[in-house]
């Protein structure tokens, strides 16, 4: 990227004034921001300044800028060096940007720089008659068209070194020159011949109708098929249901003092069914060392105490199996209480 400083003080104006156009130009831009907020308007105060000093900045009238804004002068001029679009070196009535990057070079942009260097010099100089000046640029955007270049704010797209030629004469003579393509293309139509998209259809509504209208008619055929398709797929000979059908498949809940008994297992002991329906006895914890046999649970839940506190162990299962016991050997339950520790929680989380 180019340095970019203020023109040499030979080149500088001794002064510069906003002109009435462009403080009007000011204050409305200044209206469309808060009060405070006026810097908001730099750009487009800077771009203002420059269309009024001939294309490019002077120091003096980026001193005018902001002074307008009431901004210190050394914000403004950070603007105004940063952005490219602001010229801060004289420049010709037609300000040439010529592009080169890769898509305008591979199409010819190479020519139309000869011409350039022929007949107006180098980059940043201006022409005796003060007509021209050019400087290289980056793409401009308008590949499709290449090569191309900006002249002042338009642009001038499939160029070649003769209509380049051309162009020139006109503007030096003050003719009226062609904006856009110089080979007569519709913006970027294909280059040679427009192969697609021509069906006049396309664009007078009748394609999008032709669809509309099938969409009607398929859903107008779909609705009289329907009732019918609907009668042929109920069966001619029905069949009585089964007892079953439609109801839930039941079966044995588990471990049910039914199930037990019906399959020949003990009952269980009335003495334990009555101490279990005892509120009296429900926080007392009961050792399954004792004698008698367990008793039966009452649901088919089990209760694992978990630790209240963190860090506190889990109660162990009471079928945890003694590291070194056979299988064969090992205590064998399957009545649920597998899981159900030694220890009964209370509700006032108290264990016992
Ligand atoms: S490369 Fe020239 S306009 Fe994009």
């Amino acid at each position: 990227m180019a340095v970019r400083k203020l023109a040499p003080e030979d080149m500088q104006p001794e002064s510069f004034v906003l002109s009435t156009e462009t403080e009007a130009f000011a204050e409305k831009e200044i209206a469309k921001y808060p009060p405070g907020r006026q810097a908001s308007a730099v750009i487009a105060l800077l771009g203002k300044a420059q269309e009024q000093a001939g294309g490019w900045l002077p120091r003096k009238a980026i001193e005018a800028v902001a002074a307008k804004l009431d901004m210190p002068v050394i914000r403004v001029m950070e603007v105004a060096t940063f952005y490219t679009m602001f010229n801060l070196e004289p420049v010709g009535k037609y300000f040439i940007q010529f592009c080169g990057t890769t898509p305008c070079v591979l199409r010819g942009a190479g020519e139309i720089k000869k011409v350039l260097e022929r007949r107006i010099g180098d980059q940043n100089h201006v022409t005796a008659d003060g007509n021209f000046s050019w400087l290289e640029v980056e793409c401009l955007g308008a590949c499709s068209n290449a090569p191309m270049v900006q002249i002042n704010d338009d642009y001038y797209e499939d160029l070649t070194t003769e209509n380049f030629e051309k162009l020139l004469d006109d503007l030096a003579a003050g003719r009226p020159v062609k904006v856009g393509s110089q080979i007569g293309r519709n913006r970027s139509e294909p280059f040679e011949a427009v192969n697609t998209l021509q069906d006049p259809a396309l664009y007078d509504g009748s394609v999008v109708g032709a669809w509309r209208k099938r969409f009607e008619e398929q859903a107008k055929a779909a609705e009289t098929a329907e009732p019918a398709a609907a009668m042929a797929s109920i069966p001619q000979d029905v069949k009585a249901a089964k007892p079953t059908a439609g109801r839930p498949i039941e079966s044995d809940a588990a471990d049910t003092p039914a199930k037990r008994a019906k399959e020949g297992e003990t009952p269980i002991n009335p003495t334990d069914q009555k101490e279990a329906a005892d509120p009296s006895t429900a926080t007392k914890g009961r050792s399954h060392t004792e004698a008698e046999p367990r008793p039966a649970p009452q649901s088919g839940k089990s209760y694992v105490a978990s630790p209240k506190k963190e860090g506190e162990a889990v109660p162990s299962s009471p079928t945890t199996p003694v590291a070194g016991t056979p299988p064969a050997q090992a205590e064998s339950r399957r009545d649920g209480s597998e899981s159900k520790p030694d220890v009964i929680v209370d509700k006032d989380n108290k264990s016992s």
